[in-house]
């Protein structure tokens, strides 16, 4: 594998498809034990311009800004609860208590799935990551697999179907209204863009809810500020993004040979551009391994760059906005041992995926 860990050159291969394909990491998506397609075979994280363009246009009229706003009510009504048991039991693993329940209620929403399913959705989201990880052999979890893949799309074609006959107010009816040309989203497409929803929008959301409470576990001056100025919670973000991006790198493959600041990558090379390089260049960001909020680089790069920028990128900020906004308030302090932090050992990445916290309420301030 090639790695890119200048900032240009990530940005050049982020800026150039055509070069760098999406579309060619399809075939790592072949796993013929699966007894059909892949679930995110028809996904456009794994198409190229001009397809790309297509799923894209048909899936952002679904996606609006507008649309995402109108979330904030649910998110705050997930979020709330879980602060107060937080704060109830007051020794907790954040990331079980409160990263993956919010993530995955916002998931299953989305999702139209019922209430009563969204503590399933973070198995569903393991499952479909695993497909393309799975060791040859291993039956008993092939089949695991296989019947939690069927479970979903049993699931998701049953919520399509009631908004096919009964529109609602929600993202799923967007996308089955959505036209571009006389042109809708086939069948396939839209399951492929519900189950990229969980393979995209569930762990990067619950790694950075998870950064952001290790750093202000870490960092009580950080703490005390944003409790303090609530109004600099989304530039905290920003900087969290930058110092730890959830998305440490994603993947390509070279359609043919191209050089990069002098190095040459033949073609059908699988290539990492790694954001969260880029993201600490010295040559673009000044003391880059050190969190600060007051810097004044703008590198939206987290996120991803060009025709593939993360579609979630307003929701993920919003529903981690909501997430601070609802504990900050109610919480005097966070403490606890870093050494009980365990990381993903996931390749492209980074976020802890167990963070044992003390959450102490608001009269232990001093
Ligand atoms: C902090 C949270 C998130 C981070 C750091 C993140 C990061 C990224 C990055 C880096 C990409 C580009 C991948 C590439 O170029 O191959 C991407 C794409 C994408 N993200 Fe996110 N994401 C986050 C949250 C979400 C959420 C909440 C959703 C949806 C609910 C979402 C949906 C998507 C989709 C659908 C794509 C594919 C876009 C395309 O191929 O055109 N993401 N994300």
């Amino acid at each position: 594998m090639w790695l890119l860990t200048r900032q240009e050159d990530v940005l050049y291969a982020l800026k150039h498809p055509e070069l760098f394909s999406s579309s060619k990491l399809a075939g790592a998506l072949h796993a013929p034990w699966l007894g059909g397609p892949h679930p995110l075979s028809s996904a456009m994280s794994f198409a190229d311009p001009p397809r790309h363009g297509r799923l894209r246009g048909l899936v952002q009229q679904a996606f609006t800004s507008n649309a995402v706003s109108r979330l904030e009510p649910f998110i705050r009504s997930v979020a709330e609860p879980l602060v107060a048991q937080m704060l109830e039991q007051r020794q907790v693993d954040f990331i079980q208590a409160f990263a993956v329940p919010l993530a995955s209620s916002v998931i299953g929403h989305l999702m139209g799935l019922d209430t009563f399913l969204f503590r399933r959705v973070k198995r569903w989201a393991e499952d479909v990551v695993a497909i393309t990880s799975m060791p040859a052999g291993n039956t008993a979890r092939q089949q695991q697999v296989r019947s939690s893949m069927e479970e979903l799309t049993a699931y998701l074609e049953e919520a399509l179907e009631a908004r096919r006959h009964r529109p609602q107010e929600d993202i799923m009816s967007a996308l089955l209204q959505a036209k571009v040309d006389g042109e809708a989203l086939t069948p396939p497409e839209l399951l492929s863009f519900l189950f990229l929803l969980l393979a995209a929008g569930l762990e990067t959301m619950v790694h950075l809810m998870g950064h952001a409470m290790w750093l202000l576990r870490e960092s009580p001056e950080v703490f005390a500020l944003v409790r303090k100025e609530p109004a600099r919670i989304p530039r905290f973000l920003e900087e969290m993004l930058r110092y730890e991006p959830p998305t440490q790198g994603v993947l390509r493959v070279t359609t043919t040979e191209v050089e990069l600041s002098g190095v040459r990558i033949p073609e059908g090379a699988l290539v990492m551009p790694l954001i969260a390089s880029a993201l600490r260049d010295e040559r673009h960001v000044r003391d880059g391994d050190r969190f600060d909020m007051d810097r004044t680089e703008t590198t939206h790069l987290a996120f991803g760059h060009g025709v593939h920028f993360c579609l979630g990128a307003p929701l993920a900020r919003l529903e981690a906005r909501l997430g601070l906004e609802a504990l900050l308030p109610r919480c005097g302090g966070l403490t606890g041992r870093p050494e009980q932090t365990v990381w993903s050992p996931a390749l492209t990445m980074r976020g802890p995926v167990a963070l044992p916290l003390e959450v102490l309420p608001i009269d232990r301030l001093t």
